[in-house]
């Protein structure tokens, strides 16, 4: 409530006052001669400590020498009473408390004037100042307080709990007004000030005995004393005070522990008092962090939420971030980095894999189109799931090392990428798509035989490559239409070599997978697993005649029943009506010879027994005519053809859009 009160007790005023106790200065206490009572104290370094952090503490500090701030009216007045004389005080204070928030604060100081200064006994409660709260009427509880006053206390009518002023024999100011002062420096605008801000503050208190009016101003230490006071009143002090009075001050510590300082004080009766100098003023002992001011109080939880806020949400972007762009990247890849693209490279490049950039889906995987952000270069980006860790590594070794080989036939591997459970292959992108569409697609314009023929030269022409001119023999495992790509210029390239290889490694020692597509699996293959160059020579005569009689390998007629082509195509060679089974809407359209040695050569290569069928270069000596094939396909015959692979054994691994995948689970 009542948080530095400075209480002068005027009582009746005599004639004059003593010489020596109207005018005094102290800068610091440590020479002065107070009567201290209560917890008050002067601290070494000259303070005076009106409490000290002690609970339920008052303290007094009194001027030892009472004064007479009256003058006795001459006996012949009518009723005898005396005049108040012009007194002029100032002070400098500084209230330490613990907590400030503005909210939680504990008793104040004040400046008082009283008759006695014995005030402990008068009132025994650490509350109130150390004061009287209400007059009993007796001349002994008469006071003059200026309160500075950091609780608001409701039973006193307080206005704030930060405010000054002035009481009359009870604490139930007949003025107050909130701290602050109206700054010269700013125009005359008020200024709130918090009284206990740890900072040294300053007062004055001036009272005018002829004109009965009483100024009470206060201001931020080093300011000079501002022109227009806080608070002014008029009050005849002659009803007020004893004389002789003694002044000085009273404050209480409560809950809070707050310490009350007086640093210096200046007084003078008749006249104004003396300025005090800062510069000789006791420091105040070291605190804890400076008082939070109002600004902090809002402004910096409100400031630590939103940074918390910010945080959380950066962390949320960045973690959301690596989660969109997660890599999967081990120790060996290092070797292979050129090879490796970022998966935030490809993710942009292909708008997030919108489906609206998707190319296909294929046995292994769906394809999207892309365009790489600095080069503009057209990407098409295979996302192949794969769960298992085991063969990743030799097979990441393998597709760069497939990287590495370049043919005009061969889809240009550029890189990978490697996720949690998925491999992006980066390849060149192909205009015209797949070959499948083209050749199985009733929509689009059947290709001449010229470009069948081109296609078909380009794909033997890299299979060769593969097959006899790499470091390695390369076995490509998966030859079929939809592998065979189509440029801008309508020249085939083989894509997908040894991808089929990733399913080849078996987590289960005890089973083996056999990759490729039913259909275009040699039978030695699906016996023993094992891909050898004949058994990619076996899809490509499989291929050959899918060219020639646009159909699939193993299609359906019109009465639904399975038609395989190889068995198909050996019935009209045998019974010489090959030509029957050539595309119906190439009829007419070909070249006779091309067309017949096409769908020999896919005969001899799509053979059975592999000893049978001819190796690459074979098949290019072939098609550039240079030899001829043998004319008996006698050994065609293969009764029981149905019979290597029964539908029943075999699991069905994915279905793509134009053929089926599958993995043989070895018993
Ligand atoms: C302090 O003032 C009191 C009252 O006037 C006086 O009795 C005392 O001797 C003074 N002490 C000193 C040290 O001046
Ligand atoms: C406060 O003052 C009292 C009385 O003078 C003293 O007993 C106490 O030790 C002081 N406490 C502190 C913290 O200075
Ligand atoms: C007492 O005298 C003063 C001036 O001397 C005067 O203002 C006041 O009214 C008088 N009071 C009474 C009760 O006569
Ligand atoms: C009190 O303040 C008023 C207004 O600024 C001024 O006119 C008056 O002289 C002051 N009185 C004293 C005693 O300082």
């Amino acid at each position: 409530l009542v948080s530095f009160v400075v209480v002068l007790l005027l009582l009746h005023v005599a004639a004059s006052a003593a010489a020596d106790g109207g005018r005094f200065v102290y800068h610091g206490f440590a020479a002065a001669n107070l009567t201290l009572a209560g917890h008050a104290a002067v601290t070494l370094g000259g303070l005076l400590e009106l409490t000290n952090a002690t609970r339920q503490a008052k303290g007094h500090a009194f001027h030892p020498e009472p004064l007479h701030l009256l003058i006795s009216k001459p006996a012949t007045a009518a009723n005898g009473t005396a005049a108040p004389r012009s007194f002029s005080t100032c002070f400098v204070f500084a209230i330490v408390s613990p907590v400030h928030d503005g909210l939680i604060s504990d008793q104040g100081l004040a400046f008082v004037v009283a008759p006695t200064t014995a005030l402990s006994a008068a009132n025994g409660g650490a509350q109130y100042l150390g004061l009287n709260v209400i007059n009993d009427g007796s001349a002994s509880d008469h006071f003059l307080a200026v309160e500075l006053d950091t609780i608001m206390n409701p039973e006193l009518g307080d206005i704030d709990s930060n405010h000054v002023g002035v009481d009359v024999n009870s604490l139930v100011s007949q003025r107050a007004s909130s701290a602050g002062y109206y700054n010269d420096r700013a125009g005359g605008a008020f200024q709130e000030l918090r009284l206990n801000s740890r900072e040294p503050m300053q007062v004055w208190v001036d009272y005018d005995g002829q004109a009965r009016q009483l100024n009470v101003t206060l201001g931020p230490g080093r300011v000079p004393k501002p022109k227009r006071p806080l608070l002014s009143m008029n009050i005849d002090l002659s009803t007020v005070v004893a004389d002789p009075a003694y002044i000085g001050f009273s404050s209480t510590s409560s809950i809070m522990l707050t310490s009350h300082y007086v640093l210096g004080w200046s007084f003078c009766l008749d006249g104004p008092a003396s300025p005090l100098d800062f510069s000789k003023l006791p420091f105040l002992p070291p605190v804890g962090p400076k008082p939070r001011s109002k600004v902090f109080v809002v402004a910096l939880p409100l400031a630590i939420a939103l940074l918390v806020i910010a945080v959380v949400a950066a962390v949320f972007l960045i973690l959301r971030r690596r989660r969109r762009y997660a890599e999967v990247r081990e120790d060996w890849e290092d070797e292979f980095g050129p090879h490796r693209f970022s998966y935030k490279d490809l993710f942009h490049a292909t708008d997030g894999f919108k489906d609206s950039n998707l190319l296909g889906v294929g046995g292994f995987g769906r394809v999207y189109k892309g365009i790489l952000a600095p080069s503009n270069l057209e990407i098409a980006v295979k996302k192949v799931s794969h769960d298992s860790r085991q063969g990743i590594r030799e097979f990441v070794a393998e597709v760069v090392s497939i990287g590495r080989i370049r043919h005009r036939n061969l889809v240009q591997l550029l890189g990978y990428c490697r996720r949690e459970g998925e491999l992006l292959l980066v390849y060149d992108y192909m205009a015209n798509g797949s070959l499948d569409r083209h050749l199985h697609d009733q929509q689009s314009p059947a290709l001449s035989w010229n470009v069948r023929y081109r296609i078909i030269k380009g794909v033997a022409a890299s299979l060769l490559y593969l097959h006899e001119y790499c470091e390695q023999v390369v076995i490509h495992r998966d030859v079929k239409a939809s592998n065979v790509l189509l440029d801008g210029e309508m020249d085939s390239k083989l894509s997908d070599f040894g991808l089929a290889k990733l399913y080849d490694h078996g987590t289960d020692p005890q089973s083996t997978h056999v990759a490729g597509t039913i259909g275009y699996l040699a039978p030695e293959l699906i016996r023993t697993g094992k891909a050898t160059p004949l058994t990619d020579v076996f899809a490509f005569g499989v291929f050959l005649l899918e060219v020639a009689c646009g159909r699939r390998p193993i299609d359906h007629d019109d009465r639904n029943s399975r038609i395989v082509l190889v068995d198909w195509v050996i019935e009209h060679h045998d019974n010489g009506s090959i030509l029957d089974v050539v595309d119906p809407r190439l009829v007419g359209k070909y070249e006779r010879e091309e067309v017949i040695l096409v769908l020999k050569l896919g005969l001899i290569c799509a053979h059975p027994l592999p000893n049978i069928r001819p190796s690459m270069r074979r098949v290019m000596q072939y098609m550039e005519s240079s030899q001829s094939i043998p004319p008996d396909l006698s050994l065609m015959r293969n009764e029981g053809f149905d019979s290597y692979v029964s539908l029943d054994d075999l699991s069905i691994a994915s279905i793509g859009s134009s053929s089926v995948t599958i993995l043989l689970e070895g018993r």
